[in-house]
């Protein structure tokens, strides 16, 4: 069974209100969605191992940690996932950077891959798959399906606003994948919309409507 971690840290819940008031502009909701990011990048980054490695201080020859090397990929969900990648890169800026895109279909509803660029050594790093909203889950657990078919095993979602339908369809698919979010929202509106929610994060990160 996936874990499930809300992240309710004051300043994440701080941003989150602001992020959702509908009179926050593109240029703050960017910075917002940024700073949250790497607020919930701490949290998510936790479990990496350390090795102890011999340094010497101004004072004295002493041991002292470092991340042991482990390889982390994070991959945005196109494309408002773009918007969560540079918070977690100021923490990690070794990390490689894969892309997802997927459109619905509009018969079958169901998304289909129209690009992905992924890193190469996919399968030997730690996956931090990143998308703000989890609605439906459809373009989640597709995600995640990409992922595992290009050889990942390791796999994290951070998602900033979730609502219980996108967490059960994730948790059902893919219940090896822990989410991480900032808030688990009432519920789905009759448009696919999370209710409070934000509104359309790629609109509002891009400016777009
Ligand atoms: N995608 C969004 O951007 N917002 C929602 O509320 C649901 C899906």
């Amino acid at each position: 069974m996936s874990k499930v971690v809300i992240m309710n840290h004051p300043l994440i819940q701080h941003k989150l209100t602001l992020l959702r008031d509908k009179n926050t502009g593109s240029k703050d909701f960017r910075e917002l969605l940024k700073e949250v990011a790497m607020l919930m990048g701490y949290e998510v980054t936790r479990d990496l191992t350390l090795e102890e490695i011999e340094i010497e201080t101004p004072v004295v020859k002493t041991k002292s940690k470092v991340l042991s090397g482990k390889k982390l990929g994070i991959i945005p969900i196109l494309r408002a996932g773009l918007g969560m990648v540079d918070g977690i890169l100021q923490l990690v800026p070794a990390a490689k950077v894969g892309h997802v895109g997927l459109y619905r279909d509009p018969e079958t509803l169901k998304p289909v891959e129209y690009y992905s660029k992924l890193p190469a050594d996919i399968h030997e790093r730690d996956i931090i798959i990143v998308d703000p909203m989890l609605a439906t889950g459809g373009s989640a657990v597709a995600a995640i399906d990409v992922l595992k078919q290009r050889g990942a095993k390791n796999i994290k979602l951070v998602n900033l606003v979730a609502c219980p339908e996108g967490i059960e369809e994730v948790e059902k698919h893919h219940p090896d994948v822990d989410i991480y979010v900032a808030a688990i929202d009432e519920k789905l509106n009759e448009h696919g919309y999370i209710v409070p929610g934000l509104g359309d994060a790629g609109d509002r990160i891009f400016g777009t409507k």
